[in-house]
């Protein structure tokens, strides 16, 4: 056996002995399970207590990630080495944000100013409403980040147009007026069938103004200028800043217009201690790597495939589909970085809603389903607004959702007030099984440096597990597929050709019925 098959090993050795003990015994064994499995790095807490781990599966797992050479891999990552192997590229977003040196040659600095100096002319100017045009990481990164940061939003009001159907862009123009919107390009490869279509769209609808009210942020310098977007308005970034990686970047700009540099910089800021935290802390006490290796137990140890995110904090609510991205476009994979078939599952599907709505949505599969599904809480101890007793009830909500998952309600305790005939009839339907791990992220406020580190520590949560899966992170082949057959598609929809022949019949028959109804 391999080192890291033997490191596997005695992962799944680990979990073979844990499966059968319910977290209430883990908790009656060890009353000091919070100070031994609950870390910190400046206000924030990640509290694993609730996973069903315990000390020896935690040195597994930390064995593991040792013998999968994180540490050296992490090492290389921030030195700038192509760690992106099958693209040939570097993964340098944390350059972007003082959290590692950029490539010799790429001015970093002078960029950023620039972009920093359009956002507050911006803000200064004629501009009521902004438009960000842009899809995945060109979109969620910001449209997330504006969200979250809205008490600090005192510049334009910034809006998210990411959908090639053109409900979205329609939707968003009502109520604009050209003469004081400023639409902002996004896209890293300025192709992207989506954000091309709603970028020509809206330059119609800008109609005299579009020279004027246009700005790019691409790494495809040419193909802004042949848009027509002149070149002191175009602000570019590297091809070692992924697509997901982007928000640092001058992608981040309709969130700098929305909140200013000052806020802008805070972000980076915070970002940029997580990525010291990752970079110099022993795994042991690493919060991404904690993170990750919780990962990992849930999902290869106890075959748990799916995790949902909970932030309880409104603000928060695109959180879940921004790490739903990262997580999954980076570890969606099924070959290794050699191009070998993993031996283990990769990446879970991640999913998620606001605290407390999706306690009266989808908790009750959480709680009584037939599935286990590990939970991410995530939340704030002040609020940062004047709001009498909601944040004490959010805080009580999301404590006892992570209880009542992990202690649950035995039957007999289900039992008590019922009469025997009562009891016997319902019993089974009000008992929890409990048992079920959570993950909770704790820190004091949701502001600008808060943030960043939130983010970064999932993004370093990801690398990590892609490392000990031995997956490339940073490539989206998946993702390509599905555009091919869409060129081949569009003429066909547009009624500008006939279904070709070779389509299969399930489409070919698709097409033909809605040919029928659009008549
Ligand atoms: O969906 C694939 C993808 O390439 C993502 O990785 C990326 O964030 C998104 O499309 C948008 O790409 P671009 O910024 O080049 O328009």
């Amino acid at each position: 056996m391999t080192p890291l098959e033997t490191a596997w090993e005695r992962v799944c050795r680990e979990a073979a002995r844990l499966r059968p003990i319910h977290l209430r015994e883990l908790f009656a064994d060890d009353p000091s399970r919070f100070e031994r499995f609950s870390y910190t790095f400046e206000d924030v807490t990640l509290d694993l207590s609730k996973e069903k781990l315990d000390t020896a599966a935690l040195d597994a797992l930390l064995a593991l990630a040792r013998t999968a050479e994180v540490e050296s891999r992490r090492e290389a990552m921030f030195l700038g080495t192509p760690v992106n192997e099958t693209e040939n590229r570097a993964a340098l977003h944390m350059a972007l944000r003082g959290g590692a040196a950029p490539p010799p040659g790429d001015d970093v600095e002078r960029v950023r100013a620039d972009f920093l100096a359009f956002a507050e002319s911006v803000r200064e100017g004629r501009f009521t409403d902004v438009i960000n045009i842009g899809i995945g990481g060109s979109d969620l990164g910001p449209a997330m980040a504006v969200r979250a940061l809205s008490p600090d939003a005192d510049g334009p009001r910034v809006h998210f147009v990411s959908n090639v159907d053109g409900a979205h862009l329609a939707d968003t123009l009502r109520g604009l007026d050209p003469a004081s919107t400023m639409v902002i390009v996004a896209s890293k490869t300025f192709t992207t069938l989506e954000s091309m279509t709603n970028a020509r769209s809206a330059r119609a609808w800008l109609g005299d103004q579009a020279a004027a009210n246009m700005a790019a942020v691409s790494t495809n310098l040419a193909a802004c200028s042949e848009f027509g977007i002149p070149r002191e308005r175009v602000f570019g970034f590297w091809d070692w800043v992924g697509g997901r990686y982007s928000l640092w970047s001058a992608i981040g700009l309709s969130l700098a217009i929305a909140v200013g540099t000052g806020r802008f910089e805070a972000l980076l800021a915070g970002a940029a201690a997580m990525d010291r935290h990752f970079r110099e802390t022993p795994l042991k006490e690493n919060l991404p790597v904690l993170l990750a290796l919780t990962g990992i137990w849930r999902r290869n140890a106890m075959g748990w495939p799916t995790v949902a995110l909970i932030p309880y904090d409104q603000r928060l609510e695109r959180f879940p589909a921004y790490v739903q991205q990262l997580e999954m476009e980076s570890n969606g994979k099924r070959v290794t970085r050699g191009g070998a078939p993993t031996l283990n599952a990769t990446g879970p599907v991640v999913w998620g809603e606001p605290g407390t709505n999706a306690q009266h949505s989808f908790f009750q599969l959480l709680h009584q389903g037939s599935d286990v599904i590990p939970v991410d809480f995530i939340a704030a101890a002040c609020p940062r607004h004047a709001d009498g007793d909601h944040h004490a009830l959010l805080l009580a909500n999301c404590l006892a959702q992570s209880a009542a998952l992990a202690f649950g309600r035995t039957e007999e305790e289900a039992r008590a007030g019922l009469t025997p005939t009562e009891a016997e009839r319902l019993a089974p339907h009000r008992t929890f099984p409990g048992d079920r791990p959570s993950t909770t992220v704790l820190y004091r406020r949701l502001d600008a440096f808060a943030l960043g580190r939130l983010i970064a520590l999932y993004e370093h949560k990801v690398f990590t597990m892609g490392i000990i899966w031995g997956i490339n992170s940073f490539d989206q082949f998946g993702v390509e597929l599905g555009k091919v057959l869409a060129q081949r598609l569009a003429p066909v929809m547009r009624g500008e050709s006939e279904a070709d022949a070779g389509l299969d019949s399930s489409t070919a028959g698709l097409v033909t019925r809605i040919k029928e109804l659009g008549r």
